[in-house]
């Protein structure tokens, strides 16, 4: 898994500052369906890059790998933040998650309310509670107090009401421009800088996000933000019933799953591509639920000697 995310890191971070975030994501497509066309699974994207009408590659239904018995969903952003691989700014990153068949949430690619946050969290938060409701039961959870507490959200408009909520509650903000993958990857890690993601990002970000959380022993709980409604039929045809409903972690990604990320640019999490003459250092992250086992690989790559498909 790994092996399609540092292609995809690679072939996009060639483009990181050139202000063409569209070409940046196309060349991390490209590279990773090359490498995914190589996998020995039968796979299918069920989070891809879009429906079929709106995206040539790596679209919502698309059948990946070589086939065979072992058949698995995937749910993959080959550029998680082109904009900040556009501006070569922290936290752009090639992301792949796998689990078996029917088990990460279809979903089309529309808005997702997020709450995550780490181990600390579990039977704490609750999407349905205020901000305010949710910092102190954090702060009581962690033993600290809210002022304590760092809250890392999208830098939007829409999110104003929540800003000033937060703010009035005394905790710290992190606004962030791009990534909430990233972001709530780093409410686990009792080494970053903050401890509760909230806010409306992404849907197919979430179910990366929760991928990743569940190897992590983090939390999540989501809802679906529709912007119209050929959204809203489009959920139902991928078979959502109630449009309304609270996600939690494990109707996000059910069972066990697997999760891979790669630095495009260099950020909180992972450092990005390092070219040298002839090659490139890649600096990635793999995870599994199953066994909860972290592994940070740094790998050099020599572009002579790497096989044609990535
Ligand atoms: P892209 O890489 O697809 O541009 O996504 C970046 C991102 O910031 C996500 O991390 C986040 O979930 C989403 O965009 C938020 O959407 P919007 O920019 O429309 O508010």
């Amino acid at each position: 898994m790994v092996r399609v995310t540092e292609a995809a890191a690679i072939n996009s971070a060639r483009l990181m500052g050139k202000g063409d975030g569209k070409a940046a994501d196309q060349a991390a497509v490209d590279a990773m369906r090359k490498s995914l066309s190589h996998m020995d699974f039968d796979g299918t994207v069920v989070i891809g890059e879009g429906e079929r009408d709106e995206a040539p590659m790596l679209y919502i239904g698309e059948k990946v790998g070589l086939g065979g018995s072992l058949k698995v969903d995937i749910a993959l952003d080959p550029l998680e933040g082109t904009n900040l691989c556009a501006t070569g700014a922290p936290n752009a990153l090639a992301v792949i998650a796998i689990a078996e068949k029917g088990n990460f949430l279809h979903a089309p690619d529309t808005y997702m309310n997020k709450i995550a946050t780490g181990p600390a969290g579990q039977g704490v938060i609750d999407l349905q509670k205020s901000p305010t409701e949710n910092l102190q039961a954090l702060a009581e959870a962690k033993a600290c107090r809210v002022e304590d507490l760092t809250v890392v959200i999208l830098d939007r408009s829409r999110h104003e009401d929540l800003i000033a909520e937060v703010r009035q509650s005394g905790a710290r903000i992190k606004l962030i421009s791009d990534g909430d993958v990233s972001a709530a990857i780093a409410t686990c890690d009792p080494n970053s800088d903050v401890d509760i993601l909230f806010g409306i990002g992404g849907a197919p970000e979430g179910v990366l996000a929760a991928a990743a959380l569940k190897c992590l022993g983090g939390v999540m709980q989501a809802q679906l933000r529709f912007r119209h409604q050929e959204e809203k039929d489009r959920a139902r045809k991928m078979g959502l019933e109630d449009l309304e409903k609270i996600f939690t972690l494990n109707d996000l990604a059910k069972g066990e799953v697997m999760f891979a990320a790669t630095g495009v640019t260099s950020g909180d999490l992972l450092r990005g591509v390092r070219f040298f003459p002839g090659g490139a250092h890649t600096y990635s992250i793999v995870m599994r639920s199953l066994s909860k086992t972290v592994r940070h690989v740094e790998a050099t790559h020599h572009f002579d000697s790497k096989p044609k498909y990535d």
